[in-house]
């Protein structure tokens, strides 16, 4: 082989190289991929090899909070997923979605397999039929869904319906995680304001910090620097959380408003209750991991 040649050869093979990267790159970015994270141990499963699953079936959602109307997906169990990974019982698992929304899902529920209680469906999104883009917005719920059939599905809240799934991930109960989001730990075990708190675990944490406590900033902090009981009257509150259009409305608005058979006003006073509690614990920077002032 002479030296020109050799080089024209070299030249077309780095061609055909960057040719056959470009393609490969172009391949793992069509195929989205679930991370399942669980002690340690990591399950990655991508869309197609989802899709081919002997337990992928069509499950039709009557009441789909995402669409806001009845919807149909092929989906496998969720508790499938988690099959031989065991996490501690006492571990929920948080749902991370491209859009940074993260939810805390307790592990019993997401794992039922019993149809007198709600029964969670990962819908994976099918490349050649995609979903419909969701009510105003520019993307579909994909390319991963939970959803949720039984006969009580209606016990599970508006917030535990993560789409545009990234990945699943245990982790310790949110308030062993973030002591930030305790109440004052002297309230009786019946004190309302800790039936606040779990409602605001399960429907404001997954977009909003407080205290700096939490994995989402979707949304602004919820106590720092300001705590909006301290800034909003309680009837502009109520309104807010029931229907943040009824106080202010903007194009680019993202916080969604909870419906009466999402949240009643008594459990919308109770996370108010909460807030108010917690505008008198409020973390500086060095109690954002845990300890707060007396
Ligand atoms: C899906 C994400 C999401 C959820 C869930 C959510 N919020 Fe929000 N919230 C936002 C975003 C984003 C903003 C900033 C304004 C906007 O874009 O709507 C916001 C703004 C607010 C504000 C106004 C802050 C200010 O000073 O302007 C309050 C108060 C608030 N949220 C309270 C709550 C409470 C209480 C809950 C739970 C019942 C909750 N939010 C659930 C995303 C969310």
């Amino acid at each position: 082989m002479s030296a020109s040649s050799g080089k024209k050869w070299l030249g077309r093979f780095s061609l055909i190289v960057a040719s056959w990267l470009l393609l490969a790159s172009n391949i793992v970015a069509a195929e989205p991929v679930l991370d399942v994270v669980i002690g340690g141990q990591t399950r990655q499963f991508g869309r197609d090899e989802l899709l081919r699953r002997p337990d992928v079936i069509s499950v039709t959602v009557a009441n789909d909070i995402a669409y806001g109307k009845s919807m149909s997906y092929r989906a496998v169990p969720v508790s499938a997923l988690l099959a031989g990974l065991n996490p501690p019982a006492d571990r929920v698992i948080e749902s991370v979605a491209l859009d940074g929304f993260a939810a805390q899902l307790p592990l019993d529920i997401l794992t039922n397999t019993d149809p007198a209680k709600p029964v969670a469906w990962l819908a994976i999104e099918p490349a050649q039929m995609p979903w419909p883009p969701l009510p105003g917005k520019a993307v579909s719920a994909g390319p991963f869904y939970i959803v949720w059939t039984g006969a009580s599905v209606a016990m599970i809240r508006s917030e535990q319906w993560p789409y545009q799934l990234a990945k699943l991930e245990s982790q310790p109960s949110p308030v062993a995680r973030w002591p930030a989001l305790d109440v004052d730990p002297g309230l009786s075990a019946t004190d309302p304001t800790r039936a606040g708190l779990a409602l605001f675990v399960t429907q404001c944490l997954a977009c909003h910090t407080l205290n700096g406590a939490g994995s989402s900033s979707f949304g602004p902090d919820l106590n720092q620097p300001m705590n909006p009981t301290e800034y909003l009257t309680l009837n502009g509150l109520r309104a807010l959380i029931r229907d943040p259009k009824s106080v202010r409305s903007w194009p680019g608005q993202q916080m969604p408003g909870f419906a009466a058979d999402q949240m009643s006003d008594s459990e919308i006073d109770l996370i108010i209750g909460y807030l108010k509690h917690m505008a008198m614990r409020r973390g500086n920077s060095e109690t954002r991991s845990g300890a707060l002032p007396k």
